[in-house]
């Protein structure tokens, strides 16, 4: 049997050398007069283990990591083949606690496959759902989506089914499918991670949503900071063209289903559904006033679908192994599994997928592994920018959309990041300011003017302005941007901002200007 090596091709590995490890590998098998198949997976989501090279042996899986280039023949003389013992060592990947823990669902083929390889793809359970759905009526699709009780895994959490019944409903010539990978929120990678390590889910799903809606054409939004998944995506789409997953005729049934990937320029206020809609068809990104909902009068005109990754990436798996498999994972109305993103200053980051329910502080504590730098954990902010910190006081928290909405936080795209002791609320709150006033469309006074108010009364409070006022004037200024705010980009920045004020009054003190600024 000839051995198999595994070296990633996911952005996080390539970012710490896993092209020169990959190139190491080859230069030291030719020169050992070895043979064995480099396969360049998806990552397994342990980014602290990042380059992760895997070795399939006699015995399953085993892993070695971080490896550098340097290692590489170290790694030849202990045997790695066949899964010699070494520094590096982990044994059985499936094994490794972090992975083993989890509940893959959505990532099940992620850092297993070859991301490009259709045979690996149908071989690890992949295009059964697309053959099930194909098999059904639209509105049985539909039915069982929302039977599972998937939400928008993007940030608001709007139940999938439901969105999906609209566009099914709406009369129109032509609808569409939009796949929202714009990702902008801060700490989070997923969706990048479906892109580059399993495409095939992605298109998976767009297809099954086509069908089940009655679109034709779907589009994959993303950034233009996002270049291997672009390609790996670009790629893919074409393999399933060719291989008759898309085009006139899906599978060979007599649905038509084609799409493509369009790149814009990366800003924030464009992972917006309704931006991002204008900017997919070559206008600004600026925010559309709803009604009309995208669902009815979207993309061109027509009723559309706009899901995140996550959510469309979910779907095969629900269509595989039926809405009642995956309906039993979770808690409350929070069901099946969420693709948990572990960032900022976390002993162990990555990707965990696992049911909802776990509490916040057995994330960040137990399998994040508490801080990078060893001091305790002061605030985590979950579901990007427009978030809310938590102190550990708040660690009890399930992960559950509306556990979450109760303390005044949210889910969003599942995103955590954490602060050790040296983090200054104060500053976390202006750069919530700032970072509105920066990515501000520009469309309604609340944001544009509130978010630029909002970094000067910050200012004030930490020059000793008379801060008791500043504050209340800063709360003043949060209600009118929360209420008066035409999306969640001016409406949701005061959530960081009065979760720091709320937690971590005693940081909301003078100092020194150009500190507060930094
Ligand atoms: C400022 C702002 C940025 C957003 N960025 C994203 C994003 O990067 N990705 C995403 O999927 N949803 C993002 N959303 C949410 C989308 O508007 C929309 O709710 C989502 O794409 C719907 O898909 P889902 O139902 O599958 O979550 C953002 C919303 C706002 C207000
Ligand atoms: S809240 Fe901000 S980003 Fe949203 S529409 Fe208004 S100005 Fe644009």
């Amino acid at each position: 049997m000839t051995p198999v090596i595994f070296v990633p091709r996911d952005s996080a590995a390539l970012a710490v050398g896993a092209d020169r490890v990959a190139k190491a590998i080859t230069g030291e098998l030719s020169a050992r007069g070895l043979e064995a198949r480099v396969v360049r997976n998806g990552s397994r989501g342990m980014h602290w283990l990042e380059p992760l090279v895997e070795v399939r042996t006699a015995h399953g899986r085993v892993a070695y990591g971080p490896v550098t280039e340097k290692d590489v023949p170290g790694l030849f003389d202990a045997g790695f083949l066949e899964g010699g013992e070494h520094p590096l060592f982990h044994g059985e990947t499936k094994e490794i606690p972090f992975l083993k823990s989890q509940t893959r669902l959505t990532f099940a083929r992620v850092g297993v496959t070859d991301p490009l390889s259709l045979e690996d793809y149908r071989h690890y359970k992949g295009l059964r759902g697309l053959h099930n759905a194909i098999a059904m009526e639209p509105a049985e699709i539909v039915a069982t989506v929302t039977d599972s009780g998937l939400r928008g895994r993007g940030g608001a959490g709007f139940p999938t089914g439901i969105k999906w019944n609209t566009v099914l409903k709406a009369e129109a010539d032509r609808k569409y499918i939009v796949c929202n990978a714009d990702e902008g929120d801060s700490g989070t990678f997923a969706d990048r991670m479906i892109m580059e390590g399993d495409p095939f889910v992605l298109i998976e799903g767009m297809a099954i949503a086509g069908i089940a809606t009655g679109a034709t054409k779907g589009y994959i939004y993303t950034r233009s900071e996002y270049p291997h998944a672009i390609a790996i995506m670009r790629e893919a789409i074409e393999i399933a063209r060719r291989d008759g997953i898309l085009g006139a005729s899906v599978l060979g049934s007599r649905h038509a289903f084609d799409m493509e990937v369009r790149v814009g320029a990366g800003a924030y206020v464009c992972g917006e559904e309704t931006s991002l809609l204008n900017s997919l068809e070559g206008k600004r990104g600026v925010v559309r006033a709803k009604p009309p909902l995208p669902a009815l009068q979207g993309l061109f005109g027509r009723p559309t679908v706009v899901n995140n990754v996550l959510s469309l990436a979910s779907v095969p798996v629900i269509l595989d192994r039926g809405a009642a498999f995956y309906r039993d994972f979770g808690v409350g109305r929070s069901r099946g599994t969420m693709p948990i993103q572990l960032a900022g200053n976390i002993r162990h980051g990555g990707l965990y997928e696992t049911a909802f329910g776990v509490t916040l502080g057995t994330l960040v504590e137990e399998i994040g592994g508490g801080t990078a730098s060893g001091r305790p954990v002061r605030a985590v902010q979950v579901g990007g920018p427009l978030g809310a910190y938590f102190p550990p006081a708040l660690f009890d928290t399930p992960f559950d959309y509306e556990a979450f909405a109760a303390q005044d936080g949210l889910i969003g795209h599942a995103g955590i990041v954490v602060f050790d002791d040296t983090v200054d609320m104060l500053k976390q709150a202006r750069f919530a300011m700032e970072f509105c006033a920066i990515e501000s469309c520009g469309k309604c006074t609340p944001c544009r003017i509130g978010a630029v108010r909002g970094v000067e009364t910050l200012d004030k409070i930490a020059g000793g302005e008379r801060p008791e006022a500043q504050v209340d004037l800063l709360k003043d200024l949060c209600d009118t941007m929360k209420a008066g705010s035409l999306c969640a980009l001016g409406g949701f920045t005061p959530y960081p901002v009065l979760s720091a004020l709320t937690h971590f009054p005693q940081d909301f003190t003078p100092r020194p200007m150009a500190e507060a600024a930094e």
